[in-house]
């Protein structure tokens, strides 16, 4: 395989998550893209996924229960001569670490958001993330057939709330039941929203930014204030400013309406012109490995259990970061320095009827995996050592004490919640005064899953404690002294022996910070 032709594959690459609040239309933005890149059939499952009505039939109890898919996890199609992989991040109860991990392997992100609701705390949270790790984030606001708030508002909001310069590509003629159409000033055109009308209709703008020759639009008042509006914007708003949108200082701001399908091929068009493709990955080693070198790495981003324990396998999820994937090459697992074949591999094409044999860097891989894979773990091939950078931990919020119930099967139970916490499934704490554990997570699925495993895969019936949510900061060890804890911030220590306070609310946090004005306390992301 040439050079060029890896070049080629790797520069058509565009792998992306959609993040938004739940009910925003993440759903149904992503059975609109599936549909553009031909993918009829399996569009609907994305939808029959979230209604519970999708089941296959070997994946994990607790995932067909709630009709979670693994095939769903990343959807990949062609569209314009690109290749897109979709990396889904759940939200309602399934929200979990993995939500957060799955951000650490796109190289950039979409935010829908709600026009009748503005930003929602889950979009937050998951923005900060996209934030952190500065990589484009491009904005949807959705549901403009329906009246939402102004748009000026949902635009100054992206600034005040999320602190992220915005950039409005187009401009909502009307909304609801009088939206007329979208004022284009990227492609200088409206685009009309005709509801019923096959196809997309456009009006060309002159160069004053008027539109050309008569229209439906001349002397409409709600086209006028659109076109005030985008005027005002040009004049007196930010400039277009590639470098701040590729380090996600500034967001690229689409308007439209998913369920009516107006305005998302819109999106979806400019989206592929200014998305990067797979960019370079720092090593510990302290090299950056390009995504076109020719040898294959990648890390494991999420690893998702099969709960049949007639057979225990688990498919780790792989962000290829360079090279080619070949089926059954071998790699190098870089914590255990160990030969890994990689043999039983699942592809993520969306259209099962293409049987892609390989992928390249920015494409997603699932591995079946036995017990050999940790989250953040690099494979790679050659006799240079890969490590790629740690992915970050990110801060617990809900928490449950946890115990055998069987106290004669403490051996089963310790090396259960041992191996879980390693994988990467939990966190785990222990009290500084009775040495107790308490589980952490960031959704409640994940203590679910955690139950169901430690029954299944370690036969271990365990005991568990709702604590309710608490919010978790670390202090530095030479500022600690064990009489700081009480019952409203009780001390534990994490799996690395660093000290921190679970507290009860944000109340207790400052009380504590008012006591101990000189202690530092840190929380992660
Ligand atoms: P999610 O994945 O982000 O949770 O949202 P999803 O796409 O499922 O959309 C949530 C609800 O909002 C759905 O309605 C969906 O039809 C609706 N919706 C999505 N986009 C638009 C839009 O552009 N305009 C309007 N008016 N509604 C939109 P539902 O009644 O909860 O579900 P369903 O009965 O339609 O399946």
């Amino acid at each position: 395989m040439s050079d060029k032709k890896l070049n080629e594959d790797v520069s058509k690459r565009r792998t992306f998550a959609i993040i938004s609040h739940p009910d925003a239309g993440k759903t149904t933005i992503t059975e609109q893209l599936l549909l553009f890149g031909g993918i009829v059939r399996e569009a609907g499952t994305v939808k029959a996924r979230k209604s519970g009505n999708f089941a296959k039939s070997d994946w994990m109890e607790i995932e067909q229960k709630r009709g979670i898919s693994v095939t769903s996890s990343v959807m990949q199609f062609d569209y314009e001569g690109k290749r897109i992989n979709i990396l889904d991040t759940p939200g309602h109860e399934d929200f979990s670490e993995d939500t957060y991990r799955t951000l650490m392997a796109v190289d950039s992100a979409v935010m829908v958001i709600d026009a009748a609701k503005g930003i929602e705390p889950q979009t937050k949270k998951l923005f900060q993330i996209c934030k952190m790790r500065g990589i484009p984030i491009f904005t949807f606001m959705n549901k403009l057939d329906r009246d939402g708030r102004e748009p000026m508002e949902l635009v100054s909001q992206l600034e005040d709330v999320l602190g992220i310069e915005a950039y409005p590509m187009n401009w909502p003629i009307g909304s609801g039941r009088i939206l007329k159409g979208l004022y284009d000033r990227h492609n200088h055109r409206v685009e009309l929203f005709e509801p019923g009308v096959e196809g997309r209709h456009f009006l060309p703008l002159d160069d004053e930014g008027n539109i050309k020759g008569d229209n439906q639009l001349e002397g409409d008042s709600i086209y006028d204030d659109a076109k005030e509006e985008m005027d005002l914007i040009s004049e007196a708003g930010n400039e277009f400013d590639p470098d701040k949108i590729a380090n996600g200082d500034q967001t690229p701001v689409f308007f439209g309406s998913a369920l009516a399908n107006f305005g998302v091929q819109t999106f979806l068009d400019a989206y592929l012109e200014m998305a990067p493709a797979p960019g370079q990955h720092q090593t510990l080693q302290d090299k950056e490995i390009q995504p076109i070198d020719e040898k294959f790495s990648g890390f494991v981003f999420k690893i998702q259990a099969n709960m049949n324990p007639h057979h225990r396998d688990r498919i780790a999820f792989v962000r290829i970061c360079s090279g080619r994937f070949e089926k059954g090459m071998d790699v190098t697992l870089d914590r255990t320095k160990r030969d890994i074949r990689l043999s039983n591999v699942t592809e993520f094409m969306a259209n099962t009827r293409e049987n892609v044999k390989t992928a390249v860097a920015g494409d997603i891989i699932g591995l079946y995996d036995t017990g050999n894979f940790q989250i953040g773990d690099t494979i790679y091939t050659g006799k240079d050592e890969v490590t790629f950078e740690k992915l970050p931990q990110f801060t617990p919020e809900l928490f449950m004490r946890v115990s055998a119930k069987n106290v004669m099967k403490q051996k089963s139970f310790h090396k259960g919640i041992k191996q879980l916490v390693q994988e990467g499934a939990i966190q785990l704490y222990t009290t500084y005064s009775t040495g107790q554990y308490i589980l952490g997570a960031v959704g409640q699925l994940q203590f679910e899953v955690f139950k169901f495993r430690m029954q299944n895969e370690y036969n271990s019936d365990v005991l568990m404690e709702p604590m309710g949510s608490k919010i978790a900061r670390w202090i530095d060890p030479e500022q600690l002294d064990e009489k700081m804890s009480s019952s409203r911030n009780i001390l534990v220590r994490d799996t690395n022996d660093d000290p921190l306070f679970l507290f009860e609310n944000q109340f207790a946090e400052r009380w504590f910070k008012g006591k101990y004005p000189d202690v530092k306390l840190t929380a992660k992301l």
